[in-house]
């Protein structure tokens, strides 16, 4: 039995990494009877219609961004987009790994779908043809986003303009001037070449960038529970494998791309961020109704 699984980023990221493990690890435990196709760069599906061939059986695994389960009627899932709101990993893991985290996945039966598993890629950092350190610097500019209203807002918040684009359309909008910054953990940057057409990267890590591995139920309800089990304990051990490598794979990008000189990397002070913090900050309150109340209460208490 085949399995095809398909995302938008390049193999040597922890999103490819981890899904190339749980490949691995399905085919040597199955005995080669479950095999995991893995489909990387957006081949087979982008992010416009990756959830969409998933509903529809076209393929049985995705791993998109939580930031792209709003548009599929999942807004509380942009609460991970809100700005500056986790400071550190272990921040993330207690809403991941916790009861809001298994909420969450609760309402992906809804659409039909199961979540398996979250991980993380890391920090988001902002890129454009000039250094973005304080807000003054964001006036104006085209920024390429995901589809998250919470992250459109960030944007506006800074006086940028956002502009939703499919990740695989980002370096050439970039590249041919359609717009003109975006923001990624280092290891998407890197692996897009994002360094060939941007001068400058800017570490704000102003904001947290996590996946959530999904199947689709009618798939889910046929494997035998002998294959769910081995299935799950697979993918289990390959997020955790990947939580545990995209520290370094972001690390690694951040070292490749200060050798290839092509792109100025600024750190920002404190009193830098701290500016930035407070500029975002209205983002919280205004699309706390998009969100919804209960969410935003129960993120209150989790993140306390
Ligand atoms: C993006 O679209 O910017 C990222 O979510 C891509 C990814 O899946 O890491």
């Amino acid at each position: 039995m085949t399995l095809r699984f398909s995302h938008v980023v390049a193999r040597e990221t922890p999103k490819g990494l981890a899904a190339s493990h749980f490949s691995a690890l399905v085919a040597q435990r199955s005995g080669g009877r479950l095999v995991i196709e893995v489909f990387p760069n957006g081949e087979l599906y982008g992010d416009d219609d990756e959830m969409q061939a998933l509903q529809l059986g076209a393929v049985d695994l995705v791993a998109p961004s939580l930031s792209k389960f709003g548009r599929i009627g999942l807004p509380e899932f942009e609460l991970f987009d809100l700005p500056f709101l986790f400071d550190d990993l272990p921040a993330v893991r207690r809403i991941t790994q916790g009861p809001l985290g298994q909420r969450l996945f609760q309402g992906l039966t809804r659409q039909g779908l199961v979540g398996l598993g979250y991980f993380d890629n890391g920090f988001k950092h902002m890129s454009a043809n000039r250094p973005l350190l304080k807000p003054a610097d964001y006036v104006g500019l085209r920024m390429r986003v995901q589809a998250s209203r919470v992250i459109a807002e960030q944007m506006r918040a800074l006086g940028a303009r956002p502009v939703t684009l499919a990740f695989s359309e980002t370096r050439r909008a970039l590249q041919a001037g359609v717009v003109d910054g975006t923001e990624n953990p280092v290891s998407n940057f890197w692996t897009q070449a994002m360094h060939q057409v941007q001068t400058d990267l800017s570490l704000t890590q102003h904001g947290y960038l996590g996946y959530a591995v999904v199947t689709h139920q009618r798939l889910w309800l046929s494997l035998s529970d002998a294959d769910r089990q081995l299935i799950s304990q697979a993918l289990q051990e390959a997020l955790v494998f990947a939580n545990q490598i995209a520290d370094r794979q972001n690390e690694q990008a951040l070292a490749a791309l200060r050798l290839a000189h092509t792109t100025r990397i600024h750190s920002l002070s404190d009193s830098q961020r701290l500016l930035l913090r407070r500029a975002v900050q209205p983002v919280h309150d205004a699309l706390a109704k998009r969100i919804g109340a209960g969410w935003m209460q129960a993120l209150a208490r989790h993140t306390r």
